[in-house]
């Protein structure tokens, strides 16, 4: 049986990517800096910040996802955002090459992009935005993950390790459904995200099939569903809140994502199987 290592294992995201590796029929250690909620596999405390304890943590590990960091900016202070994020990707990746393992996934974040958290607003060159969409942050946060990209590249360059880094949209677990209907028709809310919105689920499965997958390199994969979280089409919520955008790939005519998930389908064979509009009924 294949040994996984999750990273952030008790986070939002975390608790489902290791609950979806467990169900799978891997074996699978959670790795955090606090308790999980929930025992669903061995865990362990752990400062990824600290390259001895992340060693420690990976060893005897075939494969390792690595979901945990500050998930956003404006928590803490911007350069302890950045200093997390960074070491601990470091780290991580660090240790990997150095035991031998040969397949990693890192959260990253279509807030790479910078309109996310921008204090100089500005809108997508083009959508729906694919992964040549330049990334400009204006935030340690949203920065943080494009050097964690860039690590994953130089990681790969010198051990030759699959590194899959997924570009998140915002991550919803099954129980915000709920909260949805008090904000899909007003464009002014999530316009920062384009929209976007990745249910946990669907988020586990495609770490597991970036793990199983072959050949990839490494790779920055947006993440996103099908369809925006609004139940506004997508080009008139694009015309209402950035009619500086008239660069349109995409035919528009619906409620499509204006984060381009179509290379993470290609390469992952992965669909988002759970959407709002089922989710709600
Ligand atoms: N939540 C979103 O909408 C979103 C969107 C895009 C990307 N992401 C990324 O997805 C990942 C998971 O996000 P989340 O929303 O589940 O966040 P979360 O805060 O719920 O979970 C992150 C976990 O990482 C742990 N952690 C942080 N620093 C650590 C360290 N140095 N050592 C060990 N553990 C540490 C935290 O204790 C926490 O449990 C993050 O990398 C985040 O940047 C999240």
């Amino acid at each position: 049986m294949a040994k996984v290592v999750v990273t952030g294992g008790s986070g939002m995201l975390g608790r489902w990517v290791v609950r979806h590796f467990a169900e799978q029929g891997y074996e699978v250690l959670s790795v955090d800096t606090r308790q999980p909620d929930e025992a669903v596999c061995p865990s362990l405390i752990v400062d990824l910040e600290d390259l001895g304890q992340t060693y420690g943590a990976l060893a005897g590990a075939d494969a390792v996802v690595h979901m945990a960091a500050i998930p956003r900016a404006g928590m803490v202070p911007p350069e302890v955002t950045f200093r997390n994020n960074v070491m601990s990707t470091y780290n991580v990746l660090e240790a990997a090459a150095g035991l031998g393992i040969r397949k990693a996934v890192i959260a990253s974040s279509e807030s790479s992009y910078g309109i996310c958290f921008a204090i100089h607003p500005f809108g997508p060159q083009y959508v729906p935005m694919d992964e040549e969409h330049p990334q400009l942050p204006q935030d340690s946060y949203g920065l943080s993950k494009v050097v964690n990209e860039a690590t994953a590249d130089m990681f790969h360059r010198r051990t030759g390790m699959q590194i899959v880094s997924l570009r998140l949209g915002n991550v919803i677990p099954p129980d915000w459904y709920e909260r949805f209907p008090s904000f899909i028709h007003k464009p002014e809310e999530r316009e920062r995200i384009l929209w976007s919105y990745i249910d946990t689920r669907n988020a586990a499965e495609a770490c597991r099939l970036a793990i199983e997958a072959e050949g990839l390199g490494s790779v920055a994969l947006n993440l996103a569903s099908d369809e925006t979280s609004m139940d506004i089409p997508s080009r008139e919520l694009m015309t209402a809140r950035y009619p500086q955008t008239t660069d349109f790939r995409a035919p528009l005519n619906g409620y499509e994502t204006l984060l381009n998930n179509e290379k993470a389908k290609r390469l992952l064979g992965w669909q988002p199987k759970h959407r709002w509009r089922e989710e709600l009924k």
